[in-house]
């Protein structure tokens, strides 16, 4: 483990309007979407951002673990208040993707690929991902907590058996420690910048960089939900981040949500 996150150098580095605002920093916490959950549910602002430096019970998509070594990585989730349906709300993530996408780009002058929903790949190996929590009623967003997990300076030789054949970090493929400060700074930045866009409803803007960055489009895939399994070519994306999918008879269903595996 080396030096741990220090507020004042974050500050410094950040140079948003709401976006972390306000950060609460922990050095070991549950989870960061669990405490995002509770303090949006107790009035927390716009943009109040939970960090901490590591999580026991880190949560994945699908009831899966986050692996969350301290010190190492980013753990990280904001809270928002956007004025949207139920529906809309699943661009947010999108929008968090794009986010990270960008500040690798900009940190390492890799360009990832994002694999559908949300999980941001380098090389095929899964560096960062994104876990979004809402609370809801009458059809309309109450709050809504959008959780980061980047892999940025870990070993993959230390982590856990079952992640070390798919999971990377950015030191793997830079070969140099990443500042996590600033590359905190940098995504929070990104994130403020994409959200206002969505906030201006310009979608099309965001799924285009999207689209730009996915690596599930053109690719075979099989898709798998409780009613079973089903199999196309990922062929777009709906305005709401929805995947089209074509299947061999020609019919193109949309996948709201769930999981798919890239076949070729
Ligand atoms: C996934 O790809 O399955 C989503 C992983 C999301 C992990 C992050 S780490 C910070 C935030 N707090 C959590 O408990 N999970 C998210």
């Amino acid at each position: 483990m080396k030096g741990l996150l220090d507020l004042s150098d974050i500050r410094q580095k950040l140079n948003t309007k709401i976006i972390g605002k306000e950060i609460r920093l922990f050095e070991d916490i549950d989870s960061t979407n669990r405490e995002a959950m509770v303090l949006g549910a107790s009035g927390a602002k716009e943009g109040t951002v939970v960090l901490a430096e590591s999580q026991t019970g880190g949560k994945g998509r699908l009831g899966r673990t986050w692996y969350s070594p301290k010190g190492e990585n980013l753990y990280l989730s904001i809270i928002l208040r956007p004025p949207v349906l139920l529906a809309e709300a699943q661009l947010i993530t999108v929008v968090a993707a794009v986010s990270v996408a960008e500040t690798i780009k900009k940190f390492t002058d890799i360009r990832p690929g994002v694999k559908w929903p949300n999980d941001i790949l380098i090389n095929r190996r899964k560096v960062a991902g994104i876990l979004t929590e809402l609370a809801s009623g009458n059809d309309k967003v109450n709050y809504l907590v959008v959780g980061i997990g980047i892999n940025l300076n870990m070993e993959i030789s230390s982590a856990p058996e079952e992640i070390r054949g798919i999971a990377g970090s950015l030191k793997d493929f830079t070969g140099r420690e990443i500042d996590r400060a600033g590359f905190l700074a940098t995504n929070l930045s990104e994130f403020e910048y994409y959200y206002m866009i969505f906030k201006a409803g310009e979608r099309q803007r965001i799924m285009d960089i999207y689209t730009g960055y996915s690596a599930t489009l053109g690719n075979r895939i099989r898709v798998r939900s409780l009613e079973g399994s089903i199999e196309g070519i990922a062929c777009g994306f709906n305005m709401e981040g929805g995947l089209l999918l074509k299947r061999d008879s020609g019919i193109i269903d949309t996948i709201l949500a769930g999981d798919i595996e890239h076949i070729s």
